[in-house]
């Protein structure tokens, strides 16, 4: 794929490099996360733009604290130091690091010196920053300039204009830290000179012409589930090479109301891809008959998944010379499977990668570089419908997971109508984009008594589980305002009569998992 020259973020294995390589990208400029353990000529060999060494364990001194070659700062590439990295810095270029007994966790206030230098210029003289260290660096190299220190850091910021190298014990990357990302920029820019060029129409235009070389005249097959990642990677693919693309929507029944038709109608209108539908949920409700176990549930949806799209892919690879499949990995996945090359892990059911082997495909993976809000930026620039790119991250096993028991298409249209309320609302009262995800729980077996009018009911509950995340690795319940848990709670109980009850789930996770299957 021809990607522009990136910005290595290398990682010191804590849990910032995401973060920073997504700040750099917010800067549009393209990044890159690297491992420590990556040899200096290896890193240079990706001709990187500027390097930035990230946060890491609390003391250079640590024993098997990551080491940061010194050669590094011999190539002329401008590095950023941040929190480890900025000691590491200090440390190579012949300042001292110090155990001073002073640790900082948490929010502090940075004083910024009357020279403030490039990084911190025409920034109020006091800042809220976050912090996260035990040792400080006491004295800069030689060449640098000191522009800012807090209660805990004698040094807490410096940078040396010709070198082109800079640093800050605070974390410029979280959004504790006030103008943060006008210190990255500043770097970015001002330091190490770099053009804002990543943008979506160049990202876009890269993308459609990597396809199109790898593809040539090729067919090619996609399957979509309805999410926003297999559909931003399918619109790339159509864009690049126009009909040689066939997408494959296959219909399990288990999506929420009016997520099908997204697919079959408002999708296909604004792309204009040729899309195949196969409506499989006779298939996949009967292979659930009966079934309560969650694990069990998860087992079949797969199976019958891949079973379904394999006749698909049959039927289409039958018409043509069909080589590639689509597949909507993202950055994360790449990073977190352990770098740049081979085949990323991904989670769902809907990896294909079990057909058989006369159905093994190259893939395609237009998404590879990307992180999810870059995906959601490109499928506006694509002109997906406003639904699709800001759908929640759904499970592949849809609903029947959300299904407290056995799963059957009345319990599904139950679930349906409480789950369509929930969404409606949170849109109507604007926190769509505040909450990571919110699904509704049907605990179909169990049963409560309520009370309608002059009768008394005997109805199902349902759990609203609304929760904020970043990465949906940990996650905690949100605050959704009590006027709109209210009006949920009152029209489901009003507009769907099996359900009798509504609550809310208040368990962060961990220990709660967001699913409750
Ligand atoms: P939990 O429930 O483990 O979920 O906190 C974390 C994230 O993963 C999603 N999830 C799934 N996604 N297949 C999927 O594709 C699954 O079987 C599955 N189970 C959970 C969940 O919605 C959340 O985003």
């Amino acid at each position: 794929m021809t990607t522009p020259r990136p910005v290595l973020v290398v990682d010191y294995g804590a849990q910032y490099a995401q973060l920073i390589a997504r700040r750099v990208r917010e800067a549009k400029v393209y990044s890159e996360i690297v491992p420590h353990t990556m040899p200096v000529k290896d890193m240079l060999a990706k001709d990187p733009v500027a390097i930035i060494l990230s946060g890491g364990p609390s003391s250079v001194y640590e024993v098997g604290a990551p080491q940061v070659d010194g050669g590094l700062f011999e190539t002329g590439v401008p590095v950023f130091g941040i929190c480890y990295g900025f000691q590491a810095m200090a440390q190579a270029l012949g300042g001292a690091v110090a155990h001073t007994g002073r640790r900082e966790f948490g929010g502090t206030e940075l004083t910024v010196a009357p020279e403030a230098g490039v990084l911190l210029r025409d920034l109020p003289a006091a800042l809220p920053v976050w912090m996260s260290h035990g040792d400080s660096v006491t004295a800069a190299p030689a060449g640098f300039t000191v522009t800012a220190a807090t209660p805990g850091a004698q040094v807490a910021a410096f940078e040396d204009l010709v070198g082109r190298r800079a640093g800050t014990q605070f974390h410029p990357e979280v959004m504790h830290t006030a103008h943060g990302q006008d210190v990255l920029t500043r770097f970015l820019y001002d330091i190490a000179g770099i053009e804002p060029s990543w943008t979506p129409d160049n990202i876009i235009d890269d993308q459609v012409a990597a396809i199109r070389e790898r593809v040539g005249d090729k067919e090619v097959i996609c399957g979509l589930s309805g999410g926003v990642d297999s559909a931003v990677a399918a619109a790339l693919v159509h864009k690049a090479v126009g009909d040689q693309l066939t997408c494959v929507f296959v219909d399990h029944g288990l999506l929420r109301a009016g997520e099908a038709e997204q697919v079959e109608q408002d999708y296909v209108e604004a792309t204009g891809v040729k899309l195949r539908v196969v409506d499989a949920a006779d298939r996949f409700l009967s292979a659930l008959d009966g079934v309560i176990d969650p694990e069990q549930k998860r087992k079949i949806i797969g199976r019958e998944f891949i079973r379904v799209f394999e006749q698909a892919a049959r039927e289409v690879a039958a018409e043509g010379d069909v080589e590639f499949l689509v597949q909507g990995t993202l950055y994360p996945d790449v990073v977190e499977s352990g770098g740049g090359t081979g085949t990323a892990n991904i989670k769902s059911h809907h990896n294909v990668g079990g057909l058989p082997d006369d159905l093994k495909f190259s893939l395609v993976e237009p998404l590879r570089t990307l992180f999810k809000d870059e995906v959601r930026t490109l499928g506006t620039a694509l002109g997906l419908p406003d639904p699709m790119v800001w759908r929640h991250p759904f499970p592949g096993p849809g609903l029947a997971i959300r299904i407290i028991g056995a799963v059957s298409r009345d319990r599904l249209d139950i679930l349906r109508a409480a789950d369509q309320i929930a969404r409606e609302e949170l849109t109507a009262a604007g926190f769509d984009r505040d909450v990571w995800q919110f699904p509704v729980v049907l605990l179909a077996d169990v049963r409560s008594v309520g009370v309608q009018g002059d009768g008394r009911t005997y109805g199902h509950p349902v759990v609203l589980r609304p929760v904020s995340s970043e990465d949906a690795m940990t996650a905690d319940w949100s605050r959704l305002p009590y006027e709109v848990i209210a009006r949920i709670s009152t029209r489901i109980t009003n507009e769907v009569p099996e359900v009798n009850r509504v609550v809310l789930d208040v368990t962060s996770k961990p220990p709660g998992t967001i699913e409750w299957e």
